[in-house]
């Protein structure tokens, strides 16, 4: 029986839980490891990802599902057993991201195009039948204010394209991640990010609905509202929430049923403080969590550093963070239950 795409999408945003992306591709990766001085081969890449998927007490609690990358979703742990069976052996979801990366927008320096749609139809069919019940397309918009980046082309060409995937997915029986992420790499203040989100949020659901998506079940993964990080301003948690809140509420309808942030190069504690904010100011229409990259990995990656006799360190720090996100899921998270850890 095939699982209704509204029940999955529920699932993936359940209380106290939230999406662990562990879909680098292999030059992110390598970058990862690099700054841990670790070799990245396949077997490093699968060791490490293996000890994540094998961290009961994160998975099992606090992880609701997880976004693979190809290589990860074919592959088998050290002892033969597929690493989606342990996935889903720990209650979470085995999740796949399809695009095929950002390029660079023909006409408009600067700004990107991600790619991807070509033939994933098929890839979609394939990766169902590996066990992924959820994908993740993200979209990049980058914010350059002397430049004009980003285009409205950019935006248009961008959300069409993730309106184009969420369908695709759909018809799959895959419920579709759509993340159109506003970067914060720029020098751009609070209000340029909140502006920009807000067009790109508007252009992504007007695309979704002129592509007939459904919108129970589809997830959204976006930005916070947040200063670049080259402006040299930080805002507080309580002025995020603010923000990213009011553009959620003035573009984002109540149908969708979570909201699921990227931690985008925050701190990992920023990005919990921000999320337990928004969550502690609610109550709101949607379920807001995490699916984060960084902000959940780095404790982890540092305490492993490629060595066995670290295993259980990593798989600690990894559930100390799946922990506080998790409450920060629910808005009972703490700067002092933080230091427990
Ligand atoms: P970060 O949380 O590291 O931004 O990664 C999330 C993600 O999946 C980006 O596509």
């Amino acid at each position: 029986m095939t699982e209704r795409l509204e029940d999955i999408a529920l699932a993936m945003v359940a209380d106290g839980k939230g999406i662990l992306a562990a879909d680098e591709s292999s030059g992110t990766i390598k970058k990862r490891f690099d700054a841990i001085k670790v070799e990245s081969t396949e077997e490093s890449r699968r060791d490490y990802r293996e000890l994540m998927f094998r961290a009961d007490d994160a998975m099992k609690n606090h992880i609701s599902g997880v976004i693979l990358y190809d290589e990860t979703i074919r592959q088998k742990a050290a002892d033969g057993t597929p690493l989606v069976d342990i996935i889903k052996a720990a209650g979470a979801i085995p999740g796949i991201k399809v695009d095929a990366g950002a390029k660079p927008l023909a006409g408009f320096p600067g700004d990107t195009i991600t790619e991807g749609l070509d033939g994933l139809r098929e890839r979609l069919a394939e990766y169902y039948k590996l066990g992924a019940r959820f994908a993740k397309w993200r979209a990049v918009i980058d914010i350059n204010e002397e430049e004009n980046v980003p285009s409205a082309t950019a935006i248009d060409a961008n959300c069409h394209a993730l309106a184009r995937y969420a369908a695709l997915c759909q018809e799959a029986g895959i419920v579709p991640i759509v993340e159109p992420e506003v970067l914060m790499d720029g020098a751009h203040d609070i209000d340029t990010c909140y502006e920009v989100t807000k067009v790109t949020l508007l252009q992504l659901f007007s695309e979704l609905y002129a592509a007939d998506v459904n919108l129970a079940g589809t997830i959204l993964k976006p930005n916070m509202v947040i200063p670049g990080k080259k402006s040299g301003t930080k805002a507080s948690p309580e002025q995020v929430a603010e923000m990213t809140l009011k553009v959620f509420r003035e573009t984002v309808p109540a149908a969708i049923p979570g909201i699921a942030f990227l931690s985008g190069g925050q701190s990992d504690e920023e990005a919990t403080a921000n999320l337990n904010a928004m969550n502690a100011a609610g109550p709101l229409p949607w379920k807001l969590t995490f699916s984060y990259g960084r902000a959940l990995q780095a404790a982890p990656q540092k305490a492993w550093a490629g060595k066995k006799d670290n295993v259980t360190a990593a798989q600690k720090a990894f559930a100390h963070r799946a922990r506080m996100n998790g409450l920060a899921a629910q808005g009972k998270w703490s700067p002092d239950l933080e230091k427990q850890g």
